[in-house]
């Protein structure tokens, strides 16, 4: 009876979306027929228009541009008014009419800013970052946007690298989880509806990767790392229906992702059969001159043929494209999918329907930082704050107690939205101190700055000149030094309240040493010597170097840069209103030099040990990270039960369920992550020593206990093998489930053959 019913809905669904296709296919195969090939190739060409710029070259003539045809695009800029009036031109003064794509970096809100992305990951609450993505596509559509260049899901294993704060982490089964999350949020899985936005995937491929952190550098690896711990993310982005890929800057195989056509048509066209439309990052065409890949027209050509759609900014499609296709160098064919692909993107939008979808100003009114969009801004910010140490219960803090609130960020605004904060104001930014005022009317804690967020002049010029905002203190710093130690003297606990200024990670922002800004360490060593407890509230876009904080402190929070609501939820956690729950997501080492660091690594033939002279390690160093992937505690205590396995054994087709029961032992509400971990032990090739399989989020009252399950199938142990084979092997395996990837809560089971 069930199948009766669902066979024929079933078949309506594929028929809607087939007849869909069908009139699209018509509809933009009439207006093709249309078409100039110039026409065509000026749908090919993206523009800035004239903010927020990225890279060595501006868009000129914009305007100019638009009524000749010879833009399909334009990005960095919003609001009805500016937006109608840019589509106005393309609709009303170009031959054919033909309405443009408006894109914008919406990486973490768009006027209401949520958590950098690396603390949304902290979450591990992928519901929550599919919530997210809608808010910010409802926003940001009612702000003339369609399209927006995210998700970031570059995986990232070097925190020297700035951009580590626009991804999920470390972590590929977790990478992907919330690139699926985010595509579903912004997508819907209908860009029709007018408060939906376009996705991009982004940096295919392999940006994360760059040699030595350094921004822009080289990548080379292993088919299968890439394959195994690097591809995963962006693959299932593409099958959960990303519309766009924007290509990386660096090169692949000694080629430039831009112009390499084997990661472009036959891996992502071919291989996982991905349709919608392939951008470039920021002048990737013409940095292939500088690759030393050949002459502007060369570069033009291998984009294009590898399979680019659209040119962001370097304008080199639309100069070069005429005289290759003439030459035979490029078959107008290729430029007829580029531009289709386009086209389709603007009719699934359904821009050729209504250009102005979704604008209008009181829509903007009522949706732009609306109270459910600041509520889920908090709820966002609270979850992803980490408590990465807690002695002696530092916190929560009493509130009757003598606090003194020390350092550049308490009072700060602007560094609270992060960077990529697209149209987020920092005026509108909750500060951690006016939300103690106005949480604590009647109490007086005591405020001092301490030090500069840097007194490094050279440092602070560099960030300023991409709105970095940091002005020293009109004081010394001895004199605003001593005014902090005054305060630490009355005190009964002190708050300091430190971290990078925004401007130190994110795109171009790698660093060789990892360590908050020297002045703050400064500060920090001088506040230990007034010996009183000291909590240690942290704002940074990365994994911090903090063993000095961790040996001298009494707690610490990794806030990283938490949103509009930031002050709220940081000041809920300090004082207990809200327990924290968040789990790191990329492994803090304990110093640079143990970077590349992360969870997943392989046991190598003579794996760390204590009293073998032999073995992998460091004379001046032990291995293990100060903190490991997956960790953050509670104000309360989670304790787990050994793994119960439903089977010792798993066969083809099978399943096996296996199962804790999770207590909460201590005398707060909490919530925890039970994170799912296999190890596979013998394979035809070496696998890492643990890797994410599983992971839940789970409230639990003081005392209560819950018996959490995962399902464990032959999918789930699959990688690929030497012949890129995407296979499970039999064998022996443990299953370890815990609340962080250093748990040895394991049983053991086997593959049995397949
Ligand atoms: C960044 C991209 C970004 C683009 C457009 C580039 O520099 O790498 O992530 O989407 O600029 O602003």
């Amino acid at each position: 009876m069930k199948k009766l019913f669902l066979i024929p809905a079933l078949s309506i669904v594929v028929c809607c979306c087939s007849q869909r296709k069908t009139e699209m296919d018509a509809f933009v195969s009439n207006l093709m027929s249309k078409m100039t090939l110039e026409e065509k190739i000026g749908q090919l060409n993206l523009l800035t228009v004239g903010f927020d710029v990225t890279g060595p070259k501006m868009s000129k003539d914009v305007e100019q541009k638009i009524k000749n045809g010879q833009a399909g695009g334009v990005f960095n800029i919003f609001t009805p008014n500016a937006v109608r009036k840019l589509q106005d031109m393309a609709v009303a003064q170009t031959r054919l009419h033909i309405p443009l794509l408006f894109g914008y970096d919406v990486i973490h809100g768009h006027r209401t800013i949520y958590p950098i992305p690396l603390g949304l990951a902290a979450t591990w609450d992928t519901a929550l970052i599919a919530r997210i993505a809608a808010a910010v596509a409802d926003e940001a559509s009612a702000d003339g946007i369609h399209w927006t260049f995210s998700p970031m899901v570059d995986i990232a294993r070097d925190p020297r690298w700035g951009r580590v704060s626009e991804g999920a982490g470390e972590d590929p089964f977790l990478g992907s989880e919330i690139a699926k999350s985010m595509v579903h949020g912004y997508e819907q899985g209908n860009l029709s509806k007018p408060n939906t936005l376009m996705s991009c995937i982004k940096h295919f491929a392999l940006y994360g990767a760059a040699e030595a952190g350094r921004d822009y550098n080289t990548t080379d690896m292993s088919r299968l790392r890439m394959y195994n711990e690097y591809l995963p993310p962006y693959k299932a982005a593409v099958e959960a229906s990303a519309s766009s890929v924007m290509t990386a800057f660096n090169e692949i195989d000694g080629v430039p992702a831009t112009g390499n056509r084997w990661l472009l048509s036959d891996l992502l066209r071919r291989e996982w059969g991905f349709n919608g439309v392939v951008v470039t990052d920021y002048t990737a065409i013409l940095e292939m001159e500088n690759h030393g890949m050949g002459s502007k027209a060369k570069v033009a050509e291998l984009a294009v043929n590898a399979g680019v759609d659209m040119d962001m900014v370097s304008e080199y499609l639309l100069d070069e494209l005429p005289a290759l296709v003439k030459a035979g160098k490029v078959k107008e064919e290729t430029v007829d999918n580029a531009c289709r692909r386009i086209l389709e993107a603007k009719y699934k939008l359904g821009l050729f329907a209504d250009p102005y979808r979704g604008l209008s100003e009181a829509r903007a009114k009522a949706q732009i930082m609306s109270a459910e969009k600041l509520a889920l801004s908090k709820e966002a910010a609270v979850k992803s704050i980490v408590l990465l140490k807690n002695d002696r219960q530092t916190l929560p803090l009493d509130a009757s107690k003598k606090i003194a609130f020390i350092g550049p960020l308490v009072q700060d605004q602007r560094n609270l939205i992060g960077s990529w904060s697209a149209a987020g104001n920092p005026q509108q930014a909750v500060s951690l101190r006016s939300a103690l005022e106005s949480k604590f009317k009647e109490h007086k804690f005591r405020y001092a700055k301490g030090c500069n967020l840097t007194d490094d002049a050279a440092l602070r010029s560099k960030l300023n000149q991409h709105g970095g905002d940091i002005i020293p203190d009109s004081r010394t710093p001895q004199q605003l030094l001593t005014e902090a130690l005054q305060i630490a003297q009355h005190a009964d606990v002190i708050v300091a309240v430190l971290g990078e200024p925004f401007g130190m990670s994110g795109e171009a922002a790698s660093r060789t040493s990892i360590d908050l800004p020297e002045s703050q360490k400064i500060l920090l060593k001088a506040l230990k010597t007034a010996g009183k407890p000291i909590a240690l509230a942290l704002m940074n876009g990365r994994p911090l170097t903090l063993q000095w904080e961790h040996d001298n402190l009494d707690a610490i929070i990794e806030t990283w840069y938490a949103g509009t609501q930031a002050g709220e939820a940081i000041a809920d956690i300090l004082f207990g209103d809200a327990n924290p729950s968040g789990k790191i997501t990329m492994t803090f080492p304990r110093s640079v030099g143990q970077i590349p660091i992360y969870y997943s690594h392989k046991n190598t033939g003579r794996p760390f040990s204590d009293r073998e002279k032999y073995t992998s390690k460091y004379l001046d160093a032990g291995n293990e990270p100060l903190y490991p992937f997956g960790y953050g505690l509670s104000y309360t205590q989670f304790t787990y039960s050994g793994v119960q396995l439903s089977d010792s054994t798993l066969a083809e087709g099978g399943s096996i369920t296996a199962t804790v029961t999770l207590t909460n032992s201590g005398s707060r509400a909490g919530e925890e992550v039970a994170q799912l971990y296999i190890r596979d032990r013998v394979g035809s090739i070496t696998r890492p020593v643990k890797e994410l399989k599983g992971f839940r989020r789970v409230a639990l009252q003081p005392g209560e206990s819950r018996k959490i399950s995962f399902v464990v199938t032959p999918e789930l142990l699959k990688f690929y093998n030497a012949d890129l084979r995407y296979t499970a092997e039999p064998g022996d395996f443990w299953l370890f489930i815990g609340g962080s990837s250093d748990t040895e809560n394991k049983a053991a089971f086997s593959l049995l053959s397949l």
